[in-house]
């Protein structure tokens, strides 16, 4: 499936609130408020089944933050965002309409959360990421996540340990917590900066792929 154009870079809108980031034409982030988060609902339906859909609505009403994007106005994939404390950030949920995906919404999504993460001052993000789930194993890590061990250091003590955080992140069987430091440049991969202080660890997920949970 053909990519979304890349080249004719435009400013994302003025009114958002966010930082600027490069984006094509016809394509916006906005910052979903209220009972606008309601036009999250069909693609979250499309992205989740069972107990994680059930709780990525829940989650989608109470969360601080939800970023979305438009292609041509129509809602193409979302973000839900909090922070655990004002400098740890955490991505609850991320996913993109079925009809648009690998055409990069969704590392878009992913650089706008953490543009949004380091503009607010942000340190440390952390996701949790299925360990059966190919193409979101696949996405964090291309955007320098790795694999947070049980036994690190914690962040602030140069590891990427999630000391007395992990309770808040409702972290469930199956699943791997994801992390990685910010401060330098988020988007994409092509600066030196990006690359963690330790070299993120690649791992081959051992089951057959699916795109959302009990897809
Ligand atoms: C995970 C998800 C958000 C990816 O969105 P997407 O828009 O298709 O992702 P992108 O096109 O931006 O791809 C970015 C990178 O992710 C990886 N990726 C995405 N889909 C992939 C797939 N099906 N197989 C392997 N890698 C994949 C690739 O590394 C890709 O980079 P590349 O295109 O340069 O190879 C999407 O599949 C989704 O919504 N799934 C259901 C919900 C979900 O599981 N969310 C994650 C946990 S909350």
């Amino acid at each position: 499936m053909e990519k979304a154009p890349r080249d004719r870079a435009v400013r994302e809108s003025p009114t958002d609130p966010g930082p600027a980031l490069t984006l094509p034409p016809g394509l916006r982030f906005l910052e979903l408020r209220g009972p606008e988060r309601d036009r999250a609902i069909p693609i979250l339906k499309e992205s989740f089944t069972g107990y994680y859909r059930w709780h990525a609505q829940r989650t989608l009403r109470e969360i601080a933050t939800v970023r979305a994007l438009e292609q041509s106005e129509v809602l193409v994939g979302v973000t839900l965002l909090a922070r655990l404390t004002p400098v740890v950030g955490y991505v609850y949920y991320l996913f993109v309409g079925e009809a648009h995906r690998r055409r990069g919404f969704g590392a878009r999504l992913l650089d706008d959360a953490l543009a949004q993460f380091a503009a607010g001052g942000v340190r440390v993000a952390y996701a949790a990421v299925e360990e059966e789930n190919l193409p979101s194993l696949a996405l964090f890590q291309s955007r320098g996540f790795r694999e947070v061990e049980r036994r690190e250091k914690g962040w602030a003590e140069g590891g990427l340990g999630a000391w007395g955080l992990r309770s808040q992140m409702t972290i469930v069987s199956g699943e791997l917590l994801y992390g990685r430091r910010l401060g330098g440049p988020v988007v994409g991969l092509e600066s030196p900066a990006n690359h963690l202080e330790e070299r993120p660890t690649i791992r081959t997920p051992r089951a057959t792929p699916r795109h959302g949970i009990g897809d």
